[in-house]
């Protein structure tokens, strides 16, 4: 049977500072995730046939770089969009935008950012990346925390109300093998 493989990016620099969004790269311990990572895919899959799939921003790239396998970077893998409070931490939003941060508490799937998506948005933009899922092998997605949770969500069938809340932590492969109904499940976390 085939499996599709998600693991969020290794650590940013925007991780490490609390920021939000941006294009950082990855920290010392994002890299130590990078260099482990070819093993752990290796001793899961062997020999089986595997391509990665990226977004275009850098700390997924750069955590896909040692892998030996074919690549594709998409657009739409690319994290939610926070528009105004791109690169700012949740305390300077609430500071800055203290209505907005008390509505995306009230309703987090539905909220959009000034200038930029709410999870709704991000579920919409995936269709294309679902589909093609769907026809492929062997996937493993370098993606972000609020991506991942979609393509969790859509995948094991959990309601809206719960998908901004999914637990996607960093350093963790998360391994998804669809059956007749639902996915099996394995979790890989490496103590990095
Ligand atoms: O902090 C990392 C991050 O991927 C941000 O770039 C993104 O805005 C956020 O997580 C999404 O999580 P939440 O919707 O819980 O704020």
């Amino acid at each position: 049977p085939r499996s599709i493989f998600f693991s969020r990016h290794g650590e940013s620099q925007f991780n490490v500072e609390g920021k939000i969004g941006g294009d950082a790269l990855l920290s010392e311990r994002g890299l130590q995730y990078a260099k482990a990572l070819p093993k752990l895919i290796k001793d899961n899959i062997g020999d089986a046939p595997l391509t990665v799939w990226t977004s275009t921003l850098q700390r997924t790239g750069q955590t896909a770089q040692d892998l030996p396998y074919p690549k594709l970077t998409w657009k739409s893998l690319d994290e939610l969009d926070a528009g105004v409070c791109d690169g700012m931490t949740y305390e300077e939003i609430e500071q800055a935008y203290p209505e907005d941060f008390a509505s995306r508490d009230e309703d987090k799937f539905n909220y959009r950012y000034r200038g930029g998506e709410s999870y709704r948005d991000v579920v919409v933009r995936l269709e294309p990346v679902i589909m093609e899922l769907e026809r492929q092998e062997n996937i493993l997605i370098i993606g972000h925390q609020a991506i991942l949770r979609c393509l969790y969500a859509y995948f094991h069938n959990l309601p809206h109300e719960e998908l901004p809340y999914i637990k996607i932590p960093l350093h963790t492969v998360i391994k998804l093998t669809p059956k007749a109904y639902g996915c099996d499940e394995e979790r890989y976390a490496l103590p990095i």
